[in-house]
């Protein structure tokens, strides 16, 4: 059985008061969960101290994104991933759609990421999606298929343990657009059998697979029902910690 994971990615949203109280307005909230994993991303400037007042809590704090660097060195605006662990992450988003759109990184960069974080215990949620032009043209699959090859370059069985994919299709991110259930069952499934081929039948069916793009307290459950989406990354949804405790609580 895998074990769900909901995760929030607070992307470049909040202060670091707002971030706080954010936190622990969630924390009992979701304290009698214990069908999931619960992971949330707050902004750089704002990790350590959320981190630090959910100790003992059962929500664990990622970062959004790490460099492509191991060791420490000249790389102005970099964070590297031993200094996430460092602030009391235990997760990492890598390869968000906005950072491959927006801030050109390549399948390199994420592989690359992947490794340094990989290297350094914390564990990756690559994110991998099509977008609309990409779906509309019937290449969703080979571009997913493209994007993992590309940024699992190089692991281990033994890696495999600390990665997840978040399917995120670029037309679902921030619109209200969902996938549907099916729609996204059928590339959770294409993703699953990629890793069946790459690395054999036992890491494909360990491999927690998030849904992510509009998911809101009310598709959840939906979304939830469909047997390869173990989870979902949500952004907008993940800012309030009503709203986030609800995804948490999908299965009512
Ligand atoms: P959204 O974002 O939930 O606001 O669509 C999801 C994401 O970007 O991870």
């Amino acid at each position: 059985m895998r074990k769900p994971v909901i995760a929030g990615n607070w992307k470049m949203y909040k202060l670091i008061g707002d971030a706080v109280s954010t936190a622990l307005a969630l924390r009992p909230l979701v304290s009698n969960a214990n069908h999931c994993e619960i992971v949330i991303a707050p902004p750089f400037t704002a990790l350590k101290v959320v981190a630090d007042r959910l100790e003992g809590s059962n929500i664990q704090v990622a970062g959004q994104d790490c460099a492509t660097e191991t060791k420490h060195g000249a790389h102005t605006g970099e964070i590297a991933a031993n200094m996430l662990l460092d602030a009391g992450a235990t997760h990492v988003i890598i390869g968000h759609s906005e950072r491959r759109q927006h801030y050109c990184e390549s399948d390199t960069f994420v592989q690359r990421k992947i490794q340094a974080a990989v290297a350094t215990g914390l564990t990756a949620i690559m994110c991998v999606g099509e977008s609309l032009a990409q779906r509309e043209a019937g290449t969703a699959e080979s571009v997913v298929k493209g994007q993992l090859n590309g940024g699992l370059r190089g692991l281990t069985a033994t890696d495999l343990n600390r990665i997840m994919i978040a399917y995120e299709p670029v037309w679902a991110i921030g619109t209200g657009r969902t996938a549907t259930p099916d729609q996204a069952q059928e590339m959770h499934s294409f993703v699953r059998g990629i890793f069946n081929e790459k690395f054999g039948g036992e890491a494909s069916e360990r491999l927690r697979i998030l849904y992510g793009g509009s998911v809101k307290p009310d598709n959840i459950a939906s979304l939830m029902t469909a047997p390869d989406i173990d989870g979902a990354l949500v952004g907008g949804a993940s800012l309030d910690a009503e709203s986030f405790a609800g995804i948490v609580h999908y299965n009512g």
